[in-house]
Formats: structure tokens, sequence, C-alpha cells
């Protein structure tokens, strides 16, 4: 009798152990389709995808790589990159030695030359008509009438990435002229 029940529970528990199988792996497969549209926001465009973001390529055309790029600069450095469009645009490394969440275009908004990176001042100086712009390109004296074009900068697959910005430009607490 007792034997009889023991082989009777068997392919119950049997059972019981497959349908939590089928349960937990249910769960599971739940659990992820509501995880991974979370991690998919987190994770950054790939390259020239579908987020609008575009690799950095330095002065021979190649990709910036963050890793190696970090371990040849310092913080504080501004070092110029090929951006949007085209547009020559600093990588900013900030104080923790991280590259910054903004890059800076170039271009002077007085007649457009490219604006060297003054290290001993602090500041970028436009050579042309002495236009001054201070670290985070906000413009600290004319002619040049607006500060340096803002664009996300972000680090996916170790490649540099930048995007365009349409935010409120943080130096000014203004909509971005540029877009
Ligand atoms: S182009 Fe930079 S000051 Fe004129």
């Amino acid at each position: 009798m007792s034997q009889a029940s023991t082989s009777a529970d068997v392919p119950s528990m049997g059972r019981r152990q497959f349908m939590n199988l089928i349960l937990g792996g249910s769960a599971a497969v739940t659990a992820l389709g509501a995880i991974y549209p979370v991690a998919a926001y987190f994770v950054p465009p790939s390259r020239g995808g579908a987020g609008g973001g575009v690799a950095a390529k330095d002065a021979l055309g190649n990709d910036v790589i963050a890793s190696k790029f970090l371990a040849d600069h310092q913080a504080g450095d501004r070092v110029l990159a090929q951006g949007l469009k085209g547009d020559p645009t600093y990588i900013v490394v900030n104080d923790n030695k991280e590259i910054a969440s903004y890059g800076l275009n170039a271009v002077c908004t007085h007649l457009g030359c490219v604006v060297p990176w003054n290290v001993a001042e602090n500041k970028f100086m436009c050579p042309c008509h002495g236009s001054q712009y201070n670290a985070e390109g906000k413009v600290v004296r004319g002619p040049a009438p607006l500060s340096l074009a803002l664009a996300h900068a972000t680090v996916a697959d170790d490649v540099v990435q930048f995007s365009t910005w349409t935010e409120t430009d943080f130096r000014t607490n203004e909509a971005p002229w540029w877009s």
C-alpha cells in the first residue's frame, strides 16, 4: 500500500518539478522581456545607429577609442576630433579623467575660424579677431556673439560618439542657438 502510494507520488513529483521548471522558465522569459527594453534604453546607440550618434574621428580618420584616448590625455585636456557633419569638435577630459558628456564645436561663432585651446589661459582663444571662450566654450569676449555649440559626447563599445545637443544650453540656460 505504502509502496503503491510511493510509486504514485513519484510521477506526481516529477510533474510538479516539470511544471516548476516551465513556470520558472516562463517567469525568466517574462522578466527578460520586461528588462530588455529598459536595458536597451540605457545602451547607447551603435555607431551611426538609430540614435543619431556618430563616431568621433581622429586626424587620420579613425574612430577615437576611449580607453586609448584617456591613456594618452590628462584631466582638463581639450582635444580636437572630427564631429557631427565633419565639424572640428573638442573632446573634453573632465577633472575625474573621464570623457565629459559634452563636446565643443570648435568653429568660432564670429566668422568661423577654428578656435585653439590655450592651456595656459584656460580658455579657447580665437586667433582671427580675438574672441575668447571659457573652458566650457561660453563666450567671454567678443566679437563672437555666441558660445561654442555643444554636442553630446558618449562612449559606446569603447568608441567616442557625438550626437546632436537639442536641450537647454547648460552654460546660458537658454535654448541652443545651433539647433
Ligand atoms: S573668427 Fe574668431 S574672432 Fe573672428
